[in-house]
């Protein structure tokens, strides 16, 4: 694997923020199986108990169960930290386009409070997650840094706000931050239930109990499908990369993309199902197409991207088999 021969100093410290979730508890995993500590901060509030309990046999692994809302907790969290990795906040569009000042305060002040508990204990690099969302309504396709539109949902704002607070404490503090836009990941413990579950897992459970999913819209639309592995390692890399680039953003992405209903098909077929969809209307604040172009982020952090779409699927198939 791409990441997997990277090395970082002896005994470096890694904080995840939201390593109970689905990025954060995959981004433990692998650092663990590297051989570094890894702490871990994060509320429950989405993610789950078993990704900390998973780990917490561990000599390396530390949990700490706070709110990045508040700044005391995060204070404490970077105490002695190298590397920040912040995954902490809330998904979905739709979500926050219900509860605008709910998302504002955990996205926005949240990671505001972790870029100065880590000023304030001189952590290497924070490298965070942003969000394809940032390019709002901007046509151009691919997606590239730069040529952003107006923003469709609040979600889009806290991480747009993000990056500029993130900006500015590489500019006016020195602090080397590294924000990555990542593209619809998927893979392995991702959540499939409930109302704002993510596409693929919620596609192979369902299809997995012989229920019929639902796509918003016509199935028309794009999007630049991430597999997790891609994401962890851009994550690795970020921590690795050089301060001349500080304070910028990378799209993450597979730099390809695929059609809602394709991706349907593919995984009904992979499944061995014929279980036909059902159509709902569509989602506001959705976007028509997503499809990164992901040269900055393979020129300045090296990012590979080895893992392609098809191959995440089979594999991420495999794994809600097993774990379903
Ligand atoms: N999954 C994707 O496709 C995708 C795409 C773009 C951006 N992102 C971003 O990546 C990050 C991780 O996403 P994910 O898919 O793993 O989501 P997730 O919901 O599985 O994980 C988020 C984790 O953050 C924790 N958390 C939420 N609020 C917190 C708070 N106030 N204090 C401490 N912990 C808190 C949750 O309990 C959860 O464990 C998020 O910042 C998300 O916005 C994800």
């Amino acid at each position: 694997m791409a990441y997997k021969n990277l090395k970082f100093p002896d005994n470096s410290v890694f904080l995840v923020t939201g390593g109970a979730g689905f990025i954060g508890s995959n981004l433990v995993e692998a650092i663990l199986e590297m051989g570094y500590k890894v702490r871990c901060l994060d509320d429950l509030s989405t993610g789950s108990r078993k990704n900390v309990d998973m780990f917490l046999d561990h000599p390396d692994y530390q949990f700490i169960k706070g709110d990045i809302k508040d700044f005391e907790t995060c204070l404490k969290a970077t105490e002695g930290v190298d590397y920040v990795l912040n995954q902490a906040a809330w998904g979905s569009v739709p979500r926050s386009i219900e509860q605008p000042v709910f998302y504002a305060h955990t996205n926005i002040i949240g990671t505001l409070n972790m870029l100065e508990a880590s000023r304030q204990n001189k952590v290497k690099k924070f490298v965070y997650a942003s969000s394809s969302s940032v390019y709002g309504d901007e046509a151009t396709l691919p997606k590239k840094e730069g040529i952003e539109g107006n923003l469709l949902s609040p979600y889009a704002l806290t991480k747009r706000v993000d990056e500029e607070y993130a900006k500015l404490y590489s500019k006016l503090y020195g602090l080397d931050t590294y924000g990555l836009r990542y593209f619809n990941v998927f893979g392995k413990r991702q959540n499939p239930d409930g109302p704002y579950a993510a596409v693929i897992p919620k596609f192979i459970s369902m299809l997995m109990q012989e229920k019929r999913p639902t796509i918003y819209g016509d199935g028309k639309q794009s999007r630049d499908f991430t597999y997790i592995e891609n994401v962890i390692e851009a994550n690795l890399k970020a921590c690795l990369a050089s301060s001349k680039y500080a304070g910028e953003c990378f799209n993450i992405a597979s730099g390809g993309r695929e059609y809602l209903i394709d991706v349907y098909n593919h995984i009904n077929e992979k499944l061995g199902k014929e279980i036909e969809p059902l159509y709902g209307p569509e989602r506001t604040g959705d976007i028509k197409h997503s499809h990164a172009d992901v040269s900055k982020a393979i020129e300045m952090l090296d990012y590979d991207c080895q893992w392609s779409f098809k191959q995440g699927i089979e594999e991420s198939i495999d794994w809600y088999r097993k774990n379903l």
